[in-house]
């Protein structure tokens, strides 16, 4: 294969030599001192004062140039004034709650590593996607993800309710060889998410700027993010504990990863009434 390769390539290295030696002949052979070309634009048409409407106006340069700026502005505050207002109309679920600190940890990997280049998060409210993926995204459950990850394609699957799904050692082994557990899958492994730490440090701060994004934490909460984050490792990785996966891999990234995606889609599922506070 390697022959192939190479004859491929030494192909393709002679034809760019020859396009050197081309262009060398085409350049040595112009004419000295030759006068440059000049293209001149055609004279305009005697009449044209007379043209009426749209060309009329392009014969106004700078009447047309305020024209068009007006247009250009007016179309612009169509498109952008309905997103501005988005907050306005959205209508709030009391169930949608911001994520916690090892989430937010978790969702970072993911925009870090790309998933959102494979996989969207946006469920539409057509038959086959409702069927295949669970109920429709709502706006409601994206207003504390910034920024939202609705994503444009879909080589893999759509995971806007990917919570839940599986159980937590399902997403451990199919970060680590999804081979072994989807044996036609082609999405890419992910090992090094179970050497990397988290950073359970920079968490205050990661929730600080959200609450500077308008997501609802308290002080006390963006204080304790840290701890909080680690023992919501540690009880997932208990969970896991049975599959033979040890307590010390509570601080490696693939556990807040899981996190994250165990609680994609998850919001609404929780009963309506404020009660549901307790179970947090
Ligand atoms: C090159 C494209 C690609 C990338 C990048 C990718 N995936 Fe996937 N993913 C797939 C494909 C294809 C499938 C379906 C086969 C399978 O389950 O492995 C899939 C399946 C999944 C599933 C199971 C979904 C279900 O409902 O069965 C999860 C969860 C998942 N990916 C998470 C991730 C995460 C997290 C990342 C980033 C760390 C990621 N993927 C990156 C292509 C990709």
């Amino acid at each position: 294969m390697y022959w192939v390769r190479g004859f491929g390539g030494l192909l393709v290295l002679i034809g760019f030599l020859v396009m050197l030696y081309n262009l060398f002949k085409t350049a040595q052979s112009a004419e000295k001192n030759s006068a440059p070309l000049v293209y001149k634009a055609y004279a305009l048409a005697k009449d044209h004062k007379k043209e009426s409407g749209h060309r009329h106006l392009e014969g106004l340069p700078a009447i047309f140039t305020i024209l068009a700026v007006i247009a250009v502005l007016v179309g612009s505050a169509i498109e952008i004034l309905p997103s501005l207002m988005a907050k306005n109309w959205i209508e709030k679920d009391a169930r949608v709650k911001p994520y916690t600190p090892l989430e937010l940890a978790g969702r970072d990997i993911y925009i870090s590593e790309g998933c959102y280049v494979c996989h969207s998060q946006m469920i539409r409210e057509m038959g086959h996607e409702v069927l295949r993926y669970g109920p429709a995204s709502e706006a409601s459950e994206s207003i504390y993800d910034h920024p939202f990850q609705w994503g444009s394609r879909r080589i893999g699957p759509d995971l806007a309710r990917v919570g839940g799904k599986y159980n937590h050692t399902w997403h451990y082994r199919h970060m680590l060889q999804p081979r072994e557990v989807v044996p036609s899958s082609l999405m890419p492994e992910y090992s090094w998410l179970f050497k990397k730490k988290t950073d359970f440090a920079i968490l205050t701060k990661k929730v600080n700027v959200m609450r500077s994004l308008g997501v609802p934490y308290t002080e006390a909460e963006a204080q304790s993010a840290g701890a909080d984050a680690l023992v919501q490792a540690t009880q997932i990785v208990a969970e896991m504990q049975s599959d033979g996966i040890e307590e010390s891999m509570k601080n490696k990234q693939i556990i807040a990863l899981i996190a994250y995606l165990q609680r994609l889609g998850t919001d609404l599922l929780q009963p309506l009434d404020e009660t549901s506070e307790s179970e947090q």
